[in-house]
């Protein structure tokens, strides 16, 4: 059996799953055409506005959240692309002439404003761009001039720009989504009534990183004040899978997932949860274009050993395993497994039960005893072990 990377997305051939998602990434068209001579899948572009539309940053505009020196978050405060529109008319001639088996979305944004937002897309609509991306759900920025936050959590809203979009395009339209809604699904729902042919989710969390305590100043410090922004990196993954997990329960619309994507790993539960194909931006931003050749191997080494032809073998296969708590089985209890070989009897398990309120477990004569009259089988001991010794069901 010959396994493939190929996928084919609302009518666009993908060569391979991976897209730059709308970003500083994707914001030149010289870094473009260097991220797919290195293997990139396709670009969405970096948010393209209305030229009459001011855009101010505020600087600095990135800060991170680090864990053993690792950064495990990220937050930003940019705004959109700050390119005309004719440069990206010209740019997406130029890299589908050079690559024309590349997929190119146009992530576009306007004010709140029927014929502008049509004059926008109709003007895109003449180059060969392979479908629109609606920039619906940027947690910051000219929310004053009615964008885009205020869009994307309201579902009427985002139907009606959707509907705009669809009246003057033939081309493939995805609207991006924003996770820092109550109901994910049915902001996804409305869209896929109002005829979107494809979602993206999630575009960046709100988030606030921190407070540095001997200047008592916003981590994103911008002479002393700050701005609520968009978090992304590892950090926002759990939030990233359960938002595409929840739209495919409530829809069949082709997904672009993203949010916390660095490995090829991220990007195959990404697929199981319910993703078509993913975006990157984050993991680019901090370790360059080149990550792409192990995600590219990575995925398709995993499909091989699993046995899958394609990536559509792998989609939504971890969806149907999603239910409600009430539905979940409730017996028998995952009792904890002690390895006593590899236990340390540091003690940090018993600990940890006995304070978090089940006092299940004891350590007697050198060995750690479970109470099954106690132990509720929470997964808690299994989680804090740190020689790994105890295994309590959650994995
Ligand atoms: C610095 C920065 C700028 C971004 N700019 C845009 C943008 O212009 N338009 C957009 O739709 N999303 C934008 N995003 C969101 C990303 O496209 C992506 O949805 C989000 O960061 C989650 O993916 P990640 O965890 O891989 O970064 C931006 C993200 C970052 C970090």
């Amino acid at each position: 059996m010959v396994t493939t990377l190929h996928t084919n997305i609302s009518g666009i051939n993908f060569e391979n799953p991976f897209l730059l998602s709308s970003a500083p990434p994707t914001a030149l068209i010289e870094n473009i055409d260097k991220a797919f001579a290195l293997g990139w899948g396709g670009a969405v572009l970096k948010t393209i506005t209305p030229d009459d539309l001011e855009l101010h940053e505020a600087s600095p505009r990135y800060t991170v959240l680090k864990e053993n020196k690792r950064i495990i978050g990220f937050q930003n405060i940019e705004l959109l692309s700050h390119q005309t529109v004719q440069y990206w008319c010209d740019g997406i001639k130029f890299l589908k002439q050079k690559y024309p088996h590349k997929v190119i979305i146009a992530n576009i944004m306007a004010p709140i404003n029927k014929i502008t937002w049509q004059t926008l897309v109709r003007t895109l609509d003449q180059t060969p761009v392979d479908g629109f991306e609606l920039g619906l759900s940027c947690p910051h920025g000219i929310l004053e001039k009615g964008a885009p936050l205020a869009v994307s959590t309201d579902a009427q809203m985002s139907a009606q720009i959707t509907s705009w979009v669809k009246e003057v395009t033939q081309k493939p339209v995805f609207v991006k989504l924003s996770p820092n809604v109550t109901d994910i699904a049915q902001i996804a729902r409305a869209v896929e009534n109002a005829g979107a042919d494809g979602l993206s989710a999630i575009d960046t969390v709100a988030g606030f990183m921190g407070i540095n305590l001997d200047t008592l100043c916003p981590k994103l410090n911008v002479q002393g004040k700050t701005a609520f922004g968009g978090c992304s990196g590892p950090m926002v993954r759990p939030i990233g899978l359960r938002c595409v997990a929840q739209i495919r329960q409530a829809s069949a619309l082709p997904i672009l997932g993203q949010g916390g994507i660095s490995s090829w790993q991220d990007a195959a539960q990404y697929i199981a949860a319910g993703s078509d194909a993913v975006q990157v931006c984050t993991e680019v931003m901090l370790n360059g274009y080149k990550i792409i050749g192990p995600m590219l191997k990575g995925l398709q080494t995993y499909l091989e050993n699993k046995g899958f032809a394609d990536i559509s073998a792998l989609k939504n296969k971890a969806v149907a395993q999603i239910c409600s708590h009430e539905d979940l089985p409730k017996k028998p209890l995952a009792y904890p497994q002690v390895n006593h070989e590899a236990c340390t009897r540091c003690g940090k398990c018993v600990m940890c039960c006995e304070e978090s309120e089940h006092q299940a477990l004891q350590l007697t004569d050198g060995y750690i005893t479970v109470d099954k009259t106690r132990c509720v089988g929470c997964g808690l001991c299994g989680l804090v072990c740190p020689a790994s010794a105890i295994h309590a069901g959650s994995n």
